[in-house]
């Protein structure tokens, strides 16, 4: 049985005394989840979450590192920094950072590579846009990505791993993938990890992304491929990413 996990996914929003509120709302009411909790937020704000949610069952993620160890990267963080913050997870390649950012299947590869070796559990996000799905090609497509963004990495290491499979049409525009549509493209990224990694595909936790919210987290979490969920709009009110948390 794979552990469900929902993350929360703050993207540009909160400021550290906003975030700081808000996980003091969260910590409350998903004390006694029966799934793993992550809220990743903005990194000027991990002190002040950190500082709540320490020793609790609320775990720090971060939104994006880079994968080289230090450097002349300006603006950019390391994972060591993550880690020295509280960070046990950190999304990789979502598509925003896809779509506005230049981000490609390779590093997010090398972003995905760096963040195991430092001993992060990395989130990697995969999806299609809509005129792909409309073209019929969404399952090579996530294939692509999944094993491409995998590449290098053990199978012990892939199963400690959780992919994000979120549909592009359906982040932030209150489209949600059908149950079965979000059950059967995420059996499919399993396949394509079978195929490469072997048992360590039962082992891996693939979550849905896209308008997930209080009314439609249940239907979504009672099919058998969906190991959990990448909030982002309604992970930014405590009552409603509490809500999700408790999708049962
Ligand atoms: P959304 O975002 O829940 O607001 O659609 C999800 C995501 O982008 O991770």
């Amino acid at each position: 049985m794979r552990k469900p996990i929902i993350a929360g996914n703050w993207k540009m929003n909160k400021t550290p005394s906003e975030a700081k509120q808000l996980v003091q709302e969260l910590v409350p009411l998903v004390a006694d989840a029966n799934c793993d909790v992550v809220v990743c937020t903005p990194a000027v704000n991990f002190a002040a979450v950190y500082e709540v949610i320490k020793g609790t069952n609320v775990k720090l993620g971060a939104e994006n590192m880079h994968w080289k160890e230090s450097g002349a990267y300006t603006g950019e963080l390391s994972a060591a920094m993550l880690k020295e913050s509280g960070c046990e997870y950190v999304i990789i390649g979502h598509s925003e950072r896809r779509q506005y950012f230049g981000e490609t299947d390779e590093t997010v590869n090398l972003r995905t590579r760096a963040a195991v070796a430092a001993g992060l559990i990395p989130i990697v996000c995969v999806g299609e846009k809509k005129e792909q799905r409309e073209a019929g090609y969404t399952d090579t497509l996530v294939t692509y990505q999944t094993l491409t963004a995998l590449t290098g990495l053990t199978a012990a290491e892939v199963e400690n791993v959780v992919i994000a499979y979120e549909p592009v049409w359906a982040i932030g525009t209150g489209l949600t993938a059908t149950d079965e549509q979000a059950n059967e493209t995420i059996g499919v990224i399993r396949a394509a990890i079978r195929s490469v990694y072997g048992d360590a595909a039962d082992k891996v936790r693939i979550q849905y992304g896209g308008s997930m919210n209080p009314k439609n987290a249940h239907g979504l979490m009672q099919k058998p491929e969906i190991d959990g969920g990448l909030i982002g709009g309604a992970s930014l009110k405590a009552e409603d990413f509490s809500k999700v948390v408790h999708f049962e």
